[in-house]
């Protein structure tokens, strides 16, 4: 299977034929199953979200939009008023979910946005301009990804020396099973295959990334599928990876970056970023625009997701890992403070310290 094949493979999210639920890959099976579901109902488009089923900033803001069309396709209202009030109850709903990745709640304001300038239509075009918008949304993810990737790429080719692989590390899993397609942190690597590198030219590290193993079931899964030399390691283990010289770039995806350039991931990203400092290896942080939230002034005002104590001490063979009863620390994601970052690269281009300015020079708007 080429790369193409197998992006095509794992799509996190799409609608079904007829419209009438989202086809998700369950993310929570994988590597070991790869099971396809359908999600029909609010109850079942949230838990999925809750639950991790389908994850990763970018994916969820697509499932999201996809979720609130076929929600608002079974809205019985005839007028705008009751049609409006049901979507706008929908939407807080799905909102509840989670509460650090702003691409779930840009989503879905972006979807409201339809409703409110398709008011005038009638109920059956604003259906299909749902439908449309959330098309739209995954589409841009695609070829903002890849514009990710093609910045990304060329910090690579600065690092390319002739017969040498490029080390790279990574955390979580910011990958194709976190967009539509190329992924944020992975564009730079799927990118470089397109054109022409072969998969030993890189050799990317992947943390597993506890509580959850994204980085091993995902990660590791995705890039060693798509030829990529792939390695794995335990979390605690970046440190002497980082001082064996054999680490070049840090590439990392990103839930939200407020407008001072802090940037909220999976939780250990700023572990990785105190290391990446000390050992003097720059480290950037891949997201869209649509990942930067200039209403949150710094990563003080980022909500942190708590989870459930049994991510830590049981899952995932279902196995008590932990004594019954002993109190867990489980936060999700930290803040990488942005002092640390050496750069953000979205799809509008790289930008450096002061982050708020830059964005602002660069045009991210959202
Ligand atoms: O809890 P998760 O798996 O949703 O966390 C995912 C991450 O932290 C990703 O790095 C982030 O969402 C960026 S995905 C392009």
């Amino acid at each position: 299977m080429d790369v193409e094949q197998f992006f095509e493979h794992v799509i996190t999210v799409r609608m079904n034929d007829d419209l009438t639920a989202l086809d998700i890959i369950d993310q929570t099976l994988l590597p070991t199953t790869i099971k396809r579901i359908d999600l029909g109902t609010k109850e079942e488009i949230w838990d999925a979200i809750k639950k991790l089923r389908v994850r990763g900033a970018p994916a969820i803001g697509v499932a999201a939009a996809y979720g609130i069309a076929l929600l608002a396709s079974k809205i019985e209202a005839k007028d705008y008023d009751s049609f409006s009030a049901e979507f706008t109850s929908i939407k807080d709903y799905l909102a509840s979910s989670r509460p650090t990745a702003v691409n779930l709640f840009w989503a879905l304001d972006r979807m409201q946005r339809v409703l409110v300038n398709k008011k005038g239509e009638t109920i059956s075009q604003i259906k299909k301009a749902l439908f449309h918008e959330a098309d739209r949304i995954r589409a841009e993810d695609v070829e903002i990804s890849r514009r990710i990737g093609e910045i990304g790429f060329s910090i690579l080719e600065n690092l390319k020396k002739e017969g040498t692989e490029i080390g790279i590390m990574t955390h979580c899993n910011a990958g194709t099973l976190a967009t539509a397609k190329y992924g944020t942190a992975t564009a730079p690597m799927y990118v470089a295959l397109e054109k022409g590198w072969r998969g030993d030219d890189m050799h990317v590290y992947c943390d597993e990334t506890r509580p959850l193993l994204q980085g091993a079931r995902l990660t590791s899964f995705e890039l060693f599928n798509s030829g990529i030399t792939t390695t794995l390691q335990c979390d605690n283990m970046a440190s002497i990876l980082m001082k064996s010289g054999k680490i070049d770039v840090i590439f990392v995806g990103c839930d939200r970056v407020a407008r001072n350039g802090d940037a909220a991931n999976k939780i250990g990203t700023s572990g990785v970023a105190i290391l990446a400092r000390y050992y003097g290896i720059p480290f950037y942080v891949c997201a869209p625009t649509s990942t930067v939230d200039l209403a949150t002034p710094t990563g003080d005002q980022i909500p942190i997701e708590m989870r459930e104590p049994d991510e830590v001490t049981e899952m995932w063979y279902r196995e008590r890992m932990a004594p019954e009863g002993v109190d867990v620390f489980n936060p999700a994601f930290d803040v990488t403070d942005h002092d640390l970052i050496t750069g953000i690269i979205t799809e509008k281009g790289l930008v450096h310290a002061p982050y708020d300015k830059a964005f602002e020079q660069n045009n991210v708007k959202n």
